[in-house]
């Protein structure tokens, strides 16, 4: 274990993979690094499993499959409560590891686990309304009744962003639905994804219903999830270019699929906004987790009455965000997670200050070296910036100035994107006209921050299929099946 990190209960740190109930190494011995992306040092050395150790779990999920299905669903629920209340019990720890491996604000990471839970909390209470239906016949004869049924094995692929959120976003909704699970979590943060085994072993799921397996061949582990026909979903957040090979290579066995993909969310601020309001939510859609979420806003229009006085404001705040290693006191922004993320920053940096971009603050590597990135806005940007069509990652708040609404609407609306929209007015009857206008899958006004297990979360476009968290989030892991009885 990394000297720097130090934790309460060590054995959170697991290394090996999850698979059958049991942790186990690599078959070959082989292990890969997890980094601290703050300062580059190694934190542990994780199970480089591959294919075939997929292959292995899926066996296991198959294998639990009958019982844990046959199981009430005030069973499953009960041992999913547990592991949400191990979750806390354990907060502190987890917040750690997460922050170690991935580089966010430990009081973030904190926010993070308390997100991730509540998808389990609410979960186990979904689990207990799940209803089927008794249908009106059209026959005299005959009854119609529709059941709900666990769906089967699936495969879950999570990114690093929200290395514990993701997990329990996917993973508990098929758990009480009555599925079982092999999940491959990003090569960047296995350790949250291993935290949370361990702690699942202690709540009591029985061996081979979760099963996690880590590794760095992403591509042909993928792979063999979506070719076996055991395994009954896939679902998966991360890019819409693996998206789009997932679903490919899930077409032959016919899946069902969930996909939580690329953002390029437009923010809004019109003439009539709360200043204040505006510019507080800019910065909690934009900054959060360093501008590396996919509903961060990419691309913010603002209208000229009030464009100079936004900027403004917000450019002050956005020069006093403090930046550095997330187990600093006070820190608000860590590191980006990898060189080939902090690059895709500079690319569009460099980009848009050619075609004309004004940068206001920031703008530049951050003076700590490594992958840290000043917090930037930049003014005066246009549709022909690479910034306009493809999402950032980072914390770079891209301001274009607009007139008349029906405009900012069909720029917001120029992408193949349609994951978050947000914008900020205080007229009721255009947060009604312009929220059916967005076309994206969450439009959110008067505020930057709205994700939670309540509301369905997921876009439209390239920006992915179905829906997690919710009351909807269950029905993805699940099957419809008609039964009909005759002769009565
Ligand atoms: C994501 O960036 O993929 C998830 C963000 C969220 O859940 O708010």
């Amino acid at each position: 274990m990394s000297a720097s990190l130090i934790l309460n209960d060590p054995t959170l740190l697991q290394t090996n993979a999850f698979i059958d109930g049991v942790f186990t190494a690599a078959p070959n011995g082989k292990t890969f690094a997890v980094r601290n992306p703050a300062n580059g040092e190694i934190i542990a050395e994780v199970a480089d499993c591959g294919a075939d150790d997929i292959a292995r779990a899926i066996d296991a999920a198959d294998t639990a499959r009958h019982s844990w299905a046959a199981t009430t669903a005030k069973e499953r629920s009960a041992i999913l409560r547990k592991w949400n209340d191990l979750c806390l019990e354990n907060i502190d720890d987890l917040a750690a590891i997460l922050t170690a491996e991935m580089g966010k604000p430990l009081a973030e990471a904190k926010g993070e686990i308390l997100y991730g839970t509540s998808f389990i909390d609410w979960f186990a209470e979904e689990a207990r309304r799940v209803t089927g239906d008794v249908l009106e016949s059209p026959f005299p004869d005959k009854k119609f009744i529709v059941l709900k049924q666990p769906i089967g094995v699936f495969g879950a692929i999570t990114p690093w962003n929200f290395p514990n959120a993701m997990i329990t976003r996917k993973v508990s909704p098929g758990i009480a639905a009555g599925c079982t699970c092999v999940l491959k979590p990003a090569e960047q943060t296995p350790l949250s994804a291993l935290a949370l085994a361990e702690l699942a072993r202690r709540a009591g799921f029985p061996k081979g219903v979760i099963n996690i397996v880590t590794g760095m061949d992403a591509p042909a582990m993928g792979e063999t999830l979506c070719a076996d026909e055991r395994v009954r979903k896939i679902t998966f957040t991360g890019s819409t270019e693996v998206g789009r090979i997932l679903m490919r290579q899930s077409a032959d066995t016919i899946k069902k699929i969930s996909l939580e993909l690329g953002g390029n969310a437009p923010l809004i601020v019109f003439d009539d906004a709360d200043l204040t309001e505006a510019v507080e939510g800019a910065i909690a859609s934009k900054y959060r987790n360093a501008g590396q979420t996919c509903v961060c806003a990419n691309r913010m229009f603002v209208q000229s009455g009030i464009h100079d006085k936004f900027v403004a404001a917000l450019a002050e705040k956005v020069a006093e965000m403090k930046v550095g290693d997330g187990f600093e006191e006070g820190v608000v922004q860590g590191p980006i997670i990898d060189q080939q993320g902090f690059d895709k920053i500079e690319r569009h940096i460099a980009d848009a200050t050619a075609k004309g971009g004004v940068v206001v603050t920031g703008g530049k590597p951050h003076e700590k070296g490594g992958t840290f990135y000043q917090p930037t806005v930049l003014t005066g940007a246009t549709r022909d910036m690479q910034l306009f069509s493809e999402e950032t990652f980072g914390p770079v708040a891209a301001l274009f100035k607009f007139d008349k609404e029906e405009d900012a609407i069909a720029a917001a609306n120029d992408t193949i994107f349609g994951l978050a929209a947000y914008f900020f007015t205080k007229d009721v009857s255009r947060i009604f006209r312009v929220s059916e206008a967005l076309e994206y899958g969450m439009v959110v006004s008067n505020t930057g921050a709205y994700s939670s297990e309540v509301g369905p979360f997921g876009g439209v476009k390239a920006s992915g299929l179905g829906r997690e968290g919710s009351k909807y989030g269950i029905d993805e892991f699940m099957e419809i099946k008609l039964m009909v009885i005759g002769g009565v």
